[in-house]
């Protein structure tokens, strides 16, 4: 059913309803995408209405909250959100947000984005609903999976990309089927992302679950994560990066890097990550980093981690590399320093359960292992790797620990670098 547009204005207006109980709170307005003419069958374009909507609730003078409704499907194509918007916004998803199926969709626009919002702040987005990416037909031509010509080898969109925010939340949602990253918030501060359902098959390519890219103050809990990459990834310049309570299987783990690539400085610091449950992943907790870069990857704590089945549960990886890219050996590396794993246990999918590969020129310093209990998956003892790996142990450590006491002189002494310096 169309609705003329000349009544559009009207029903916004009606809409626009003001929700203060008297004396009590702010006044808040309730629209609904249904209010902007949108469909909601999942196959009608609901763009427009779903900007409409979104144009009329960022511009609001009292605090708006759009309500996308339950038992529903609007079909969205790419879309770029931007604010700053006057007043603090919820995005109540009910219902389901639904990419266009077929990548050919994006023809003359920009290939990685779907749901790209870009300067808002005090965002939230809640409601239980879901976000589809409808990633299938993107997997199936990815160069990643597809070994025929032609396969595409350009990064597909991602799901849900925040850049420039601040104050925002995403809880209580599912998002599935992301073309690519599911969640993505790019110089972003003061972010949560919490009580999520994060859903793709354990074989789709690129799918991380939540990646932060130079962003800080982020609470990232209470979250089950099952995609083909990695469940959290953070890269260059996150800082204070909270990740509690997860679940996370299949996938690639719990991810910080890939840091320095192609030379670069990347910055990361005070990351804690506790009390997670990794199953049949293909790593546990990890950092990695190219050859060459610069930078740091300094005070970090996992804590409190089941591993069940989990091929590289423990793993520092200066020499980081995939096949996309030649990698050259190169004295410069991204220091690592300050690691502490604590209270670890489970099984490992592979005989090495620990690996601690760092680089000549900056081997990794001040590792502490305490209370780890790794085992062979099925029975059987693992073991661990150290190269150029210096720090100590306290408590129980299973595989015993192969980290070096002392740095050489030479070594020592370097403070890092400070973030805001
Ligand atoms: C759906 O609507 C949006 C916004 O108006 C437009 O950009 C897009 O091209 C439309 N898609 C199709 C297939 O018409
Ligand atoms: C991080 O974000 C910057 C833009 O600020 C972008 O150029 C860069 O490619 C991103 N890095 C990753 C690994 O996503
Ligand atoms: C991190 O900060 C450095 C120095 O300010 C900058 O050169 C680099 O591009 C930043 N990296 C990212 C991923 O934002
Ligand atoms: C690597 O950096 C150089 C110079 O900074 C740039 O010209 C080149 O395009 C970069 N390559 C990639 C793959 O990003
Ligand atoms: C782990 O993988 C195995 C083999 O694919 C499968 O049988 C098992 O159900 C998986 N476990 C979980 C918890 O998904
Ligand atoms: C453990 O993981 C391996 C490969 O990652 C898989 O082949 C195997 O079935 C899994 N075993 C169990 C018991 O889940
Ligand atoms: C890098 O160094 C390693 C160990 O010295 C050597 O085996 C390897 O061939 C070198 N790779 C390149 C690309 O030079
Ligand atoms: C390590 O875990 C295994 C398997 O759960 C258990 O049998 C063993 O007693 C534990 N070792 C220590 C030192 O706690």
């Amino acid at each position: 059913m169309a609705i003329p547009v000349s009544l559009l204005p009207l029903l916004a207006a009606t809409a626009l309803v003001a929700l203060g109980f008297s004396g009590v709170g702010e006044a808040r307005v309730l629209l609904t995408l249904d209010d902007f003419g949108a469909v909601g069958d999942g196959i009608a374009n609901d763009t427009q209405a779903f900007l409409d909507a979104w144009n009329a609730a960022c511009a609001s003078t009292e605090q708006a909250v759009l309500a996308v409704p339950a038992g529903k499907t609007y079909q969205i194509w790419p879309l770029h959100l931007a604010g700053p918007c006057r007043k603090k916004l919820k995005l109540l998803i009910a219902g389901t947000i639904a990419a266009p199926a077929s990548p050919d969709e994006w023809a003359g626009r920009d290939p990685t984005k779907w749901l790209y919002i870009y300067g808002v702040d005090d965002l939230s987005i809640s409601g239980g609903g879901t976000i589809d990416g409808r990633g299938s037909e993107w997997w199936a031509r990815s160069c990643k999976r597809k070994k025929t010509k032609p396969c595409n080898t350009r990064a597909p969109p991602k799901a849900v990309h925040f850049e420039e925010c601040r104050g925002v939340s995403v809880q209580g949602v599912t998002l599935q089927n992301g073309p690519q990253f599911h969640l993505v918030f790019t110089r972003c501060s003061d972010v949560k992302a919490n009580f999520l359902r994060v859903a793709a098959p354990g074989d789709s390519p690129n799918t991380d679950g939540i990646h932060l890219n130079d962003t800080s103050h982020v609470e990232i809990k209470d979250n089950l994560i099952m995609t083909g990459d990695d469940c959290v990834s953070m890269v260059g310049n996150c800082s204070d990066v909270r990740v509690k309570d997860i679940s996370c299987g299949p996938g690639h783990g719990i991810s910080i890097g890939s840091l320095g690539k192609n030379r670069t400085t990347d910055r990361v610091q005070n990351v804690k990550v506790d009390t997670c449950l990794l199953t049949n992943t293909t790593n546990g907790v990890r950092i990695k980093s190219w050859q060459g870069g610069m930078g740091f990857a300094y005070n970090l704590r996992f804590e409190s981690i089941v591993m069940k089945n989990v091929s590289n549960p423990i793993i520092i990886d200066q020499y980081y590399c995939d096949q996309a890219t030649p990698c050259a050996n190169q004295t410069q590396a991204v220091r690592v320093r300050k690691v502490e794993f604590v209270d670890i246990r489970g099984t490992s999918a592979t005989k090495q359960a620990v690996k601690f590969a760092c680089s000549d020129a900056v081997p990794c310093r001040e590792l502490e292992l305490k209370n780890v209990n790794l085992t062979m998956e099925g029975g059987g003892a693992a073991s661990g790797f150290c190269y150029m790996a210096y720090g100590k142990t306290a408590g129980t450590v299973v595989p015993p620990s192969c980290l070096a006491k002392r740095a050489p002189r030479m070594l020592r002494d370097t403070t890092p670098d400070r973030l805001d310096s």
